[in-house]
């Protein structure tokens, strides 16, 4: 493995260079212009092919992935909106590695961001000593995916002021930019291939304050919660793995617990229990990306606190820290799941029985 796959987080090209190697070698189906592999290729890359050793990475929405795909390859950019923790950046991620041979063209939403993010700035020193040359300019990472022919990530589009986004509406509407400090004429075309995908989280302040004008040049795509629970365990535990490789601990019982912690994530995330119950959502983010956290942290406690064992009590200590957050009517939320949900079906389950009898021992307000 080299150094830099060996990173915290390594780019998305670099984690799956071998798979994105071997679905290039295997690609004969046409590519759209710009491309670096085929539509069906970026397909399988995402949704995985066990013939050739691709892993599956995106999870409960395959026609998603495809109209994303095709958004991709139009005129239109791809905006992904949903609740925090979908996946939306993942995806976003691995549709640029795929598609350009890279990831690291991005934008990142906040406050602060101003049109020279999106745009171009200058090197104040060369601007000084040369003028506004060729040189003397910055370009933003969407120059410069102009320029190259490649996907830009603009990540929490909506975190930045509208007026910012709308230095979007050109560069999206006539895929140029004009560049008058060089010239009065002087225009940058984007070459094939370039295109857009941005990502809002609808807990942010929201994609209606998005200019409508910006909004009619991107295709919207909403990346929902994982519903399928099997789906959901598999995900949380393949993660799991993946995050327990480098550490030089074992942990036993792994599945029957992702399947409780899922279970729990499940019923809180969509306010209905797997029995038919309903019971008050609590307002924080039950995001898989948040199970995976709980369950990561459960087997670290396990291993390194305890006898290596993964159970019930490990989850419940855990998932206290994701759910009491910010609300303190959260905790009394999750108390009544623990009091009617989880006592009924510790009756009938030692692992329950665990997490029930470590829940009840959690201050939940
Ligand atoms: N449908 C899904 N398929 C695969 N992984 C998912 C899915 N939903 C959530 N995840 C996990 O959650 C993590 C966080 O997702 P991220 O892309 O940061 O979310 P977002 O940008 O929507 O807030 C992902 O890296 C992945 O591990
Ligand atoms: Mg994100």
């Amino acid at each position: 493995m080299n150094a830099e796959i060996q990173n915290l987080r390594a780019p998305a090209e670099l984690r799956h260079a071998d798979e994105l190697a071997r679905l290039a070698e295997a690609d004969n189906a046409p590519r759209p212009a710009g491309w670096q592999l085929s539509p069906r290729a970026v397909r399988r890359f995402i949704l995985g092919d066990p013939k050739l050793g691709v892993a599956r990475k995106f999870y409960g929405d395959d026609p998603l992935v495809d109209r994303a795909i095709v958004s991709l390859m139009s005129r239109q950019g791809l905006m992904l909106v949903g609740e925090p923790g979908t996946a939306k950046s993942m995806l976003s991620e691995l549709l640029g590695a795929a598609i350009s041979g890279t990831s690291a063209l991005v934008v990142q939403g906040s406050a602060g961001t101003n049109e020279d993010h999106i745009r171009y700035g200058w090197n104040y020193a060369l601007l000084l000593a040369e003028g506004p040359t060729e040189r003397a300019l910055v370009p933003s990472p969407v120059l410069n995916a102009m320029r190259s022919g490649r996907i830009v990530r603009f990540e929490e589009i909506t975190r930045c002021p509208p007026e910012v986004q709308d230095a979007l509406i050109s560069i999206l509407s006539e895929k140029s930019l004009a560049l008058p400090e060089l010239g009065a004429d002087r225009v940058e075309a984007a070459r094939p291939g370039f295109n857009i995908i941005a990502t809002a989280n609808l807990r942010d302040r929201g994609v209606h304050e998005m200019s409508s004008a910006l909004k009619r040049r991107f295709n919207f795509e909403t990346v929902h919660p994982i519903d399928d629970p099997a789906f959901e365990k598999e995900l949380v535990l393949r993660q799991l793995a993946e995050r327990l490789e480098p550490e030089a601990v074992a942990v036993k019982g792994a599945e029957d617990v992702a399947e409780l912690l899922v279970r729990t994530f499940q019923d809180l995330r969509s306010g209905r229990t797997a029995e038919g119950a309903s019971l008050n959502r609590p307002d924080a983010v039950m995001s898989t990306a948040e199970a995976v956290n709980v369950l990561h942290a459960a087997a670290l406690e396990a291993a390194y606190l305890d006898d290596g064992k993964l159970g019930g009590g490990h989850v419940a200590r855990q998932i206290q820290g994701v759910v009491l957050k910010d609300s303190p009517d959260d905790g009394k939320k999750l108390r009544a799941y623990v009091d009617h949900i989880v006592k009924e079906r510790a009756a009938r389950s030692g692992l329950w029985k665990e997490f029930y009898t470590a829940a009840r021992a959690l201050k939940l307000g």
